[in-house]
């Protein structure tokens, strides 16, 4: 080891320590038991670098945000351009022209009657806008969400979600929210009906739930019921939007349309943190309505240019490189090469998705010897199982992959949108090797005994 080489990797394991004592021990515990804790030095495109001189294979895009791939040289230059100029950033006494452009782009993009934009720094506070635009617009204060959603972890977007592991002691929520199963329209008209709902929040496709796709009709029928009972029809595309699977929002495949769209994530490339709330101009005066008002909703870091100028880039960079037929095409060959790959193993329920944003979902096995184990580790824990298939999939065969958050049966599959049918096979072909061991042999189960010792023990 060279003394350059040796003295980075002291300073890695110094920071590495004071993370540990100061922001989240109990994250570093979880990926040593997971064996992921791996160090980067360089991501570049679909792939991670580490320290030891390997090479991972991003299938995760840190939860959808890195669609046009990890520091993608043009959206990096712009934001260093924006830098050098030394423009009026967070001045909070001018007009941030590049919020302009971005906005403009974002409507033109999403269609639909939007035509004003709220700008923030995260999904949650976008989503927390949706709120307070939706429920200024109708004077209602009721917020209807589907079973099973992810719109962020602040209290107002908490409150959006049933899923108890991500609610428990974080009481009392708004008040005011229900929800209903996902996909049913006659389940929401019947809420809608009561008409105390300011809002209904959905995601046109429900990443964390088990990558759940609605049947066509869904989205275009719900927003006409939001209409009929007067109630804005919020689309949150947070992890859906930016070409991820296909067209520009997931709602286009419906050929639907909302009252608000809330996007974050790859809005920005995934250098900066930005997210953005679109709306009518109808919902943006019922807050924004005099000059009174003006600065009623703001927050310090919006339209900041960095992000408003990371923003135009990514949006260039994904049509330019035309990621968005490609994320269409590249999913339909990965769906296809998965269902021939793995249709013949019991363990494996259905592949779905749309573009790139795929679920593999497991099931328990029927056959006894199977059975037993597989159900050991559900009473372990519910995520045991997925995230032994993590962990091999990581460990054996340099591929970064997650279980979905609320569905921990369902293997996320959601690469960079630049991914090559060649890395799509690599993965195709990882997984069937997992999936074998899972159906085969006994190493597969022990050691995912192991990790639930390790886990007990920490
Ligand atoms: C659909 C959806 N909405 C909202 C959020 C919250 O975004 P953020 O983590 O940026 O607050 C997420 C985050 O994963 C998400 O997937």
């Amino acid at each position: 080891m060279s003394t350059a080489t040796a003295t980075a990797a002291a300073l890695a394991s110094n920071s590495e320590s004071l993370y540990t004592e100061h922001v989240n021990p109990q994250w570093v515990s979880l990926l040593e038991v997971l064996g992921m804790k791996v160090r980067y030095e360089r991501c570049e495109g679909v792939e991670l670098h580490t320290a030891d001189g390997g090479a991972i294979l991003d299938f995760l895009s840190g939860y959808c945000v890195h669609n046009a791939g990890y520091n993608h040289p043009a959206i990096v230059s712009a934001i260093r351009a924006e830098l050098d100029r030394r423009g009026p950033g967070m001045l909070q006494s001018h007009v941030p022209e590049l919020a302009g452009e971005l906005a403009a782009a974002l409507c033109e993009r999403a269609g639909g009657s939007l035509s004003k934009v709220f700008f923030a720094s995260s999904g949650s506070e976008a989503v927390e806008s949706a709120i307070k635009f939706s429920r200024a617009h109708t004077k209602r204060s009721g917020l209807l969400s589907a079973s099973g959603a992810f719109h962020g972890l602040t209290l107002g977007s908490l409150s959006l979600m049933d899923d108890p592991f991500w609610r428990g002691n974080f009481g009392p929520f708004l008040e005011g929210c229900e929800t209903v199963p996902f996909a049913d329209l006659a389940a929401l008209e019947q809420r809608l009906a009561t008409r105390r709902f300011a809002a209904f929040l959905v995601e046109p496709l429900q990443a964390e739930a088990g990558i759940r796709v609605p049947p066509p009709g869904y989205l275009r029928a719900a927003h006409e019921l939001c209409r009929k009972y007067g109630t804005v029809f919020v689309l949150d595309e947070v992890q859906t939007g930016m070409y991820r699977t296909g067209p520009f929002l997931a709602a286009h495949h419906d050929h639907a349309s909302a009252d608000i769209v809330v996007l974050a994530k790859a809005l920005s490339g995934g250098l900066i943190p930005v997210s953005a709330t679109l709306m009518t101009d109808e919902i943006y005066r019922a807050v924004f309505g005099s000059l009174k008002r003006s600065i009623v909703h703001a927050s310090t870091f919006s339209e900041n240019p960095l992000s408003m100028r990371a923003g135009l880039a990514a949006l260039e960079t994904l049509e330019v490189e035309e990621l968005g037929p490609r994320a269409t095409e590249r999913g339909e060959y990965l769906r296809e090469r998965l269902a021939e790959s793995l249709s013949g193993y019991e363990m494996v329920k259905e592949i779905r998705g749309l573009g790139l944003l795929n679920g593999i979902e497991f099931q328990p096995p029927k056959k006894v010897a199977l059975r037993v184990p597989f159900q050991t580790f559900h009473a372990i824990h519910p995520a045991m199982f997925g995230q032994v298939v993590v962990m091999r999939l990581f460990r054996d065969h340099g591929i970064l992959a997650q279980i979905c958050g609320n569905h921990f049966h369902t293997l996320k599959c959601a690469p960079p949108l630049i991914i090559t049918e060649e890395q799509l096979d690599r993965f195709v072909d990882a997984l069937t090797s997992v999936v074998e061991l899972m159906h085969t042999s006994p190493l597969f189960w022990t050691e995912a005994l192991g990790m639930a010792r390790r886990v007990v023990n920490i």
